[in-house]
Order: C-alpha cells, then structure tokens, then sequence
C-alpha cells in the first residue's frame, strides 16, 4: 500500500500563496500536503490582506519572519535564504495564477498551481514555457485523477480492457449556486460571477476543465473539437452558470461534457462514463470507492477500492482496506505526493516510480486553458465546431 510513506529523505520545503482564514480549498492543500509527510509548510502569505495573512501564518505555527504580506515579499526574500522555499502551492482566484507562478519559476521555484492555470491561454502557455526552460516541475491540481477507482479506470482503458473508446460521457453538475448566492455576499460565489476574476467562462473554467482533464486522464484521449452552449440560467448573474458541450476525440470517438452550478438537488454531481467496443465502464465521485464495468459478454460487475485483483496503478495509491470509504482529501494527497515524487527525483537526481508520474501539470493546465477558450468561441457562434487542438 502506498509508496506515499515510503519516502525516506527529508521534506520538501513548501510554502502556499491564499488559502486563508474561510477559504474554501486552502485547508484541503495543507492536510494534503501533509499527510505524506514529503512536505513542510515553512513559509506563506495566506490573505490579501497583509494583517489577516501574518495572524492566519502564525496559526500554524510558521516562523515570525516567514510570515509574508504578500507574495511578491515571499518570492523576493525566499529566493535570498539559504534554507528558501522548494516549491508553492498557489490557491488563490483564478485571475492571480499566473502573475504568482510566474515569480515563484523565475527564482527556480517548484509551482503546484490549483485550476484553471489561467484566465488567458497565451499566460498558460508562457508558464509552461518558463517550466520547460528551468527544469522546473509544475503541477496543476486536477485532484480527480488522484482517487484509485479513477487511476484503476485508466489502467483498465489504457490496456485496452474496453478495445477502442467509442463515447465518453462526462458531467459535473453541481447544485451549489442554484440561487443568485453572490447578490447575498456569498464570498466564493462573488469571485466566481466576476467575469474579471472567474474568467471568460466561468462554468468551463470552474468546473469543465476538472471534467476535461478527467475525460483525458483515464482514456488518454485529447479533444480535438467542441460545440457549445452556455448558458446563465440563474436570472441577475454576471457570468454563464451552466454548458452543455458536445466533443469530438482524436481518435474519433464522440462525447458530451455537462458542467453546471445549477443542478438544483445535485450535490457535487462528478460523474464519468467511458464506452469501448468490447464493454464501459462509470465511476462517480460520490461513490469513489466502486468502478462499475459492464462487459458486453458478461454480467456487470463493481470492482471495489482496496482489492487485491486492481491495477498496480490503482493499489499504489490505496489508503485504507477495503470497506473503509476513503475519497476527497486522500485523493488530493495524492496528487501532492506524486508531484513530490518528481521533485524529489530531480532535487537527488534519483530514480522515480514511473506511476508516480500521471499527475496533472502545466501542459493539462495549457490545455485547460484551450478548452476554456473554445467553449467560448463556440458559443459566441451559435455552437459552430471549434477546433481544440493548439496551433
Ligand atoms: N481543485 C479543486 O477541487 C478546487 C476546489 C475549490 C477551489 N479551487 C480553486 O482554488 C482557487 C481558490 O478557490 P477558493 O474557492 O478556495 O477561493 P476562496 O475565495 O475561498 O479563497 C481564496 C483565498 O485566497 C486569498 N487570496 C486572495 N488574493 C490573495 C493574494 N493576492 N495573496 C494571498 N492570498 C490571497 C484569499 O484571502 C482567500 O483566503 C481557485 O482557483 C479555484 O478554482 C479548486
């Protein structure tokens, strides 16, 4: 179980720029980063608010002279310590990405950046161009693909279990602003309606490219184009808050992405299925532990997390026995684990678990970012075709 624990030289010395006092993701990136113990949480500016940001650091016990008031401050005076941070996490709103990736990669910074990478292509595509040139390791986190039923799913799709994809469904409809929440000062909300902030698509940029991502990383499929409509369901609201997008694959196979806030009823609503020649398989995130297969020539089965006849891919990252429901946080743990696996080899010039290295990064974030754009190109033209792929 679990290479995870079997680390056995010292902690990457890790600081994290938001994720302050009432954030929504920001205690989920600490827990995650420690659960492993491949990280030390040594330096932050948590708030946008220098005072808040210092009494927040000081809370977890982070050394007086470490607590930053902003993160140009932290880029500058770590890049100048002897014992300086290795690698940020970045977990602020959307618009702030790329301005803090940027600082941390130009002082030879390892950058684990929440999604989407950017509001704008040509700043995700210069952040993965600054990591290429360094050296740097960039991870974005796209946590799905941290849970073991979906590394099982990938494992299963990329041996060819299901012969060639013919259709892949996908949805994350959530329910969680079925109301104008930001008229009533909702703070995740607010940011999430400002077309500033949020970006050009709020709902593709929220929600579709964790749906993107996920799609791509069990079937190993790209998109190659889409068609589609968004729409804002939710009278007053400054930005979309629902899209349906039709996609065409690489390989030919067709697929349909429903990304929604406005699932009245539904909780997170993350849920994939994967149709081959030979059977398909569905995972959903609120039942993370089953993978359902249905062979065309047998009876369904669910393949439980835990089992000793899973993917190696899928055992590695198991937590807990089988019957013991594990999900979100450890799902994000690994992902921070595996992006420490990468680190760690370069840092030692050291030898690293091939299966360590499916973790989302700058180039998943790119591509992201590229499906943002065509979303909105589609539906500005009546859901005309557009084309995915990067020039
Ligand atoms: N991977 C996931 O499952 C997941 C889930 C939720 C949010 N996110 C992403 O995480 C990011 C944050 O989302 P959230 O919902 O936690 O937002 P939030 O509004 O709850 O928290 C943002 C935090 O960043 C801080 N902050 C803002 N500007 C800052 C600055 N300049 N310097 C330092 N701190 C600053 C704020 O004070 C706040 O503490 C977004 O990009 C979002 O898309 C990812």
């Amino acid at each position: 179980m679990q290479t995870v624990d079997s680390q056995t030289t010292r902690s990457l010395r890790l600081g994290m720029v938001g994720g302050g006092p009432g954030s929504h993701i920001g205690a989920t990136h600490r827990q995650a980063a420690r659960m492993d113990g491949h990280y030390d949480l040594v330096a932050g500016v948590f708030a946008s608010d220098a005072e808040r940001s210092r009494v927040f650091a000081a809370t977890l016990a982070i050394a007086p002279d470490r607590r930053y008031g902003t993160w140009q401050e932290m880029a500058e005076q770590e890049a100048g310590r002897a014992d300086g941070i290795e690698v940020v996490a970045i977990m602020t709103p959307n618009d702030s990405h790329y301005a803090i990736a940027r600082a941390f990669l130009e002082r030879g910074v390892h950058v684990i950046c929440d999604k989407p990478l950017t509001n704008d292509l040509a700043q995700a595509t210069e952040l993965q161009r600054l990591a290429q040139e360094r050296g740097l390791v960039f991870g974005v986190t796209f946590n799905y693909s941290g849970y073991p039923m979906v590394r099982q799913a990938r494992a299963m799709v990329r041996s060819g279990e299901l012969g060639a994809v013919r259709l892949v469904q996908v949805e994350l409809a959530s329910g969680w602003a079925s109301t104008l929440l930001e008229a009533e000062g909702h703070k995740q909300a607010t940011w999430r309606t400002t077309p500033a902030i949020a970006g050009k698509s709020s709902v593709v940029g929220d929600l579709g490219t964790h749906a993107h991502h996920l799609a791509r990383y069990i079937t190993g499929l790209e998109v190659s184009e889409l068609s589609a409509e968004l729409s804002t369901l939710v009278p007053g609201r400054q930005t979309d808050d629902n899209g349906h997008i039709m996609l065409r694959f690489d390989n030919g196979a067709r697929g349909m992405m429903w990304v929604s806030m406005v699932a009245a009823g539904n909780l997170h609503g993350l849920r994939i299925r994967v149709y081959g020649e030979r059977g398909s398989l569905e995972w959903v995130q609120e039942r993370p532990d089953e993978l359902v297969v249905r062979p065309v020539d047998g009876p369904q089965q669910i393949l439980a997390r835990g089992a000793g006849y899973l993917a190696p891919a899928a055992q590695r990252v198991n937590r807990l026995w089988p019957g013991h429901p594990e999900g979100f946080m450890d799902a994000f743990a690994n992902i921070y684990s595996d992006i420490a696996a990468a680190i760690v080899a370069r840092r030692d010039d050291s030898a690293v678990d091939p299966l360590a290295l499916t973790f989302p990064t700058v180039d998943d974030g790119v591509l992201g970012v590229r499906f943002v754009d065509a979303a909105v190109e589609s539906n500005q033209q009546g859901g005309r075709w557009v084309d995915v792929r990067t020039p």
